[in-house]
């Protein structure tokens, strides 16, 4: 296990930021698909879905839509948040295992259209767990210096991977995207879009604004609890596993319930820790939306209020990777989330791969 920042017990002062969220932006398909449509596809009821798991609706992308163009759309929302432009960037990170396909990187897809630069652009395969992922790669590399402003993209299109006729799953997930903007956190001002500076440092030399800590871990040996089983190099693509629906999620959800639990919440720790900080510390908490059983459980275990969970499963379903910064940007553009807020993000997902980052705002 490898923590990242500085170590529990050796801080001597506030931990120094390297990088900061300089603006967020999501995009969600407009197509939004119910509960009760589900009902006439699966042997499956409102009821069941809202009380086992919270999720009264999700998003359904278009015919034609694709993972880069969702995550396109949000990463230009971001940019625009942050009052800066597409020449600005130096790097595109886009967590996601439903890429447009299997290669090129969609992150290369999401660099043509944003119409950015020759700048380094590739994908984190992390599942659920890959804008946290992201951000810890983001953060990396700015305080190496090798990148001075990272875009940051969570984005999934889970619909084209579900098998329509397994309710233990296709009622789980729905499509999306969410996306941040990174820069050095001494970066004190940003412009707007007329070009005037906007004030968006948060200016206490005790409480510096920044990533304060990040965790990543990943336990390959549960790889088969969550898994599209076909098309890659161990199963290539065949007419059986279309037939079989091998080339779909499957998933083992009991399994990744207590992991999910057990590891989001120790995640979560592990980056208090790093930062010297405990849950009293916190402002908010953005996990994972999964199931809000799951999130119910990780509040009890880490002492911390629900309401002070950012929770929209309800609207979004599970969207993997992009749950967190569609959740994230949801609440700094309603005012929950507020300049100088401590918030935790925390995910989990296939792999498994877990993790969690902690900013200040
Ligand atoms: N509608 C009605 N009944 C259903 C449905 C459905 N959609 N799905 C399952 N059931 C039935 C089951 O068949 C079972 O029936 P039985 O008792 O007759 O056998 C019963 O409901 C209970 O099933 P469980 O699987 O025990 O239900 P559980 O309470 O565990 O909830 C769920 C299932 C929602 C999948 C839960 O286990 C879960 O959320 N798991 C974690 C998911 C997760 O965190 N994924 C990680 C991220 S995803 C990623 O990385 C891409």
């Amino acid at each position: 296990m490898r923590l990242e920042g500085s170590q529990p017990g050796l801080l001597k002062g506030p931990v120094l930021p390297r990088s900061r969220i300089l603006g967020s932006g999501s995009y969600a398909p407009v197509r939004a698909m119910s509960n009760a449509e589900l009902e006439a596809i699966v042997d499956t009821s409102d009821d069941w879905i809202t009380t086992r798991t919270g999720i009264r609706r999700r998003h359904v992308a278009a015919e034609g839509e694709n993972s880069s163009d969702l995550a396109a759309a949000a990463g230009r929302r971001a940019l625009q948040a942050a009052g800066l432009n597409v020449a600005d960037l130096d790097m595109i990170v886009v967590g996601t295992v439903t890429p447009d396909s299997p290669m090129p990187a969609c992150a290369a897809h999401v660099q043509r259209k944003l119409g950015a630069d020759d700048i380094p652009a590739f994908d984190i395969a992390a599942a659920c767990a890959g804008f946290v992922y992201g951000l810890s790669i983001g953060d990396q590399f700015i305080a190496t210096g090798a990148a001075r402003c990272v875009m940051v993209i969570g984005v999934e299109l889970l619909s084209r991977k579900m098998n329509w006729q397994d309710r233990t799953t296709c009622v789980l997930f729905g499509d999306g995207a969410g996306a941040v903007i990174l820069g050095p956190a001494s970066w004190p001002v940003a412009r707007s879009l007329d070009g005037a500076p906007i004030e968006r440092a948060y200016r206490d030399p005790e409480r510096p604004a920044g990533i304060l800590s990040t965790v990543m871990y990943t336990d390959g040996s549960l790889a088969g609890a969550l898994q599209i089983p076909a098309g890659g190099t161990a199963e290539p693509p065949s007419a059986a596993a279309v037939a079989e629906k091998r080339d779909k999620v499957h998933m083992v959800g009991q399994d990744v319930f207590k992991t999910a639990v057990r590891n989001l919440t120790s995640s979560s720790s592990q980056a208090l820790k790093a930062a010297g900080l405990t849950s009293k510390d916190l402002d908010w908490v953005v996990a994972h939306q999964a199931n809000i059983r799951i999130i119910n459980q990780v509040a009890q275990r880490l002492g911390f209020p629900l309401d002070k969970f950012v929770i929209n499963i309800d609207e979004y379903g599970n969207t993997s990777s992009a749950s967190i910064p569609i959740a994230l940007d949801e609440a700094i553009r309603d005012g929950r989330i507020k300049p100088g807020n401590t918030v935790l993000m925390c995910a989990l997902g296939a792999g498994i791969s877990w993790g969690a980052a902690l900013a200040r705002m």
